[in-house]
């Protein structure tokens, strides 16, 4: 009953540039919801695997996004309602971590490609956020920014370097090899890029380079900007 509608922080970034974790955090210290939408991606890219769909056929991905109902279940119960997700369902399945598992991560381009699904999981992440009962929703994807909600009174692209990025990737594997995930990482950013441009900021996002900086400096930088928004709102 007279809700105001929440405040949007949109945050784009490459892999790697600390854009999960750092949303995830500053998100909690707000009080804010978090919508992860490189996760439905990866959650859709799982779901089409399983069910033996070709992923580069547009109209069959599409439609799995309403067959599966992985939808509501991805953001009905807890995800949004809740700071932190708990867990992320596809037709009854827990693929939180099976969609982090990089067989996974190498496929989603080639559902994320395809402008239904994107056209049809942007109705969903506008809808789930204005939903939201929650005073403010962190968004986090590739092209929240420019194409989910542009008018957002937030926007943030937030960089690394290459090099910091694998350097932070590799210290979350144990015994991988930093030639190889440098190698990894800059191949996902050639192919994520030919679908959305989120390397170079668009007007008026604020950009946020973490190289330099650590986890907390990380979080910080993201709450100082929302917090001058919300001074001048
Ligand atoms: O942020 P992430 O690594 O979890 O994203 C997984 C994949 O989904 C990646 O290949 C880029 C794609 N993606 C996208 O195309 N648009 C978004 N808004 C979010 C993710």
């Amino acid at each position: 009953s007279g809700a105001a509608a929440p405040i949007l922080v949109a945050i784009d970034g490459p892999a790697g540039s600390g854009k999960s974790s750092v949303s995830r955090a500053a998100a909690e210290q707000l009080g804010f919801g978090i919508l992860d939408t490189g996760a439905a991606y990866r959650a859709l890219a799982w779901a089409a695997l399983e069910s033996d769909i070709d992923l580069d056929d547009e109209v069959l991905v599409a439609e799995l996004i309403e067959s599966w109902g992985y939808v509501t279940t991805l953001v009905g119960e807890p995800a949004i309602e809740v700071v932190l997700p708990a867990a992320i369902g596809v037709k009854g399945h827990d693929v939180t971590d099976a969609i982090r598992d990089p067989a996974i991560s190498g496929q989603v381009s080639r559902v994320s490609k395809h402008p239904a699904v994107r056209d049809r999981l942007n109705e969903m992440f506008r809808r789930i956020v204005a939903e939201s009962e929650l005073p403010g929703v962190v968004i986090e994807g590739r092209d929240i920014t420019t194409v989910v909600a542009p008018d957002a009174p937030v926007r943030i692209l937030m960089t690394a370097s290459p090099e910091v990025r694998a350097a932070r990737r590799a210290g979350e594997m144990p015994g991988a090899d930093h030639g190889q995930v440098l190698a990894d990482i800059i191949a996902r950013d050639a192919k994520d890029v030919l679908v959305v441009d989120f390397m170079n900021p668009a007007p008026g996002v604020t950009l946020i380079d973490t190289s330099e900086l650590d986890f907390g400096q990380s979080v910080q930088a993201v709450i100082d900007v929302v917090q001058s928004a919300q001074s001048t709102a």
